[in-house]
């Protein structure tokens, strides 16, 4: 049978670990469906180049290929801003929703975390979480990320970064970032990670009961 954990939110609130924690206690499949925008957006940026001509990341998207989620450079400032990018056209979105409720649909239970997982992907998910921080917070999570693994940069540049992101993402005409009606708000900026997590865990229970 399957059971559905949609968890949406801005970049770098906890959502991933949120997931990852919620897939581990239950047994269910993660996907992480970010990765399938930074697949597109790092693909373009390899084989259109920094314009990102619309057409042309358009027949991309049709052709994403699974095996690209595992790449090891998916994780940078820069596919993170071609992601968004490419995320804003409407055809990128439609030529992957069906791979994404397909994942949703398996039997044994998934957790997909993203931007309109609850809204869009999956609007009868059986639980719907939506983890957010303030943009001071999550700037300096990501910034101390980008560090450790030896990007060079700096906060004020990785805040501005996370600023146009949620702007881009939040007030584009499709399924832009917000937080489902059902949803259950987390705001890691007041709360540990580790009490998001035993309140994600706890909505699971909660629903499977
Ligand atoms: O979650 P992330 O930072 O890896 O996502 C990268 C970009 O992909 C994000 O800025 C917007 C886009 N995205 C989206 O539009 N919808 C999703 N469900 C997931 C990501």
């Amino acid at each position: 049978m399957s059971f559905i954990v949609a968890i949406d939110g801005p970049a770098a609130a906890g959502k991933g670990t949120v997931s990852k924690a919620v897939a581990d206690r239950f047994g269910f499949a993660h996907l992480d469906t970010g990765l399938l925008y930074r697949v597109v957006g790092r693909v373009a940026l390899e084989k259109i180049g920094p314009a990102l001509d619309e057409a042309a990341v358009i027949a991309l998207a049709t052709q994403v290929d699974i095996a690209d989620l595992e790449r090891d450079d998916l994780r940078t400032a820069a596919v993170a801003q071609a992601a968004s990018k490419v995320a804003v056209i409407p055809e990128v979105r439609e030529a992957l929703v069906v791979f994404q409720r397909e994942f949703a649909a398996r039997s044994g239970g998934a957790v997909l975390d993203g931007r309109d997982i609850g809204t869009v992907i999956c609007p009868n998910a059986d639980v719907k979480l939506f983890v957010t921080a303030s943009a001071e917070i999550r700037a300096e999570r990501r910034f101390k990320e980008l560090a450790a693994r030896g990007e060079e940069t700096d906060f004020e540049t990785v805040l501005e970064d996370v600023k146009a992101r949620d702007a881009r993402d939040s007030e584009r005409d499709v399924a832009p970032l917000a937080a489902a009606s059902d949803a259950v708000v987390l705001d890691t900026s007041e709360m540990s990670i580790e009490a998001a997590i035993a309140a994600a865990i706890e909505a699971v229970d909660t629903a499977r009961a």
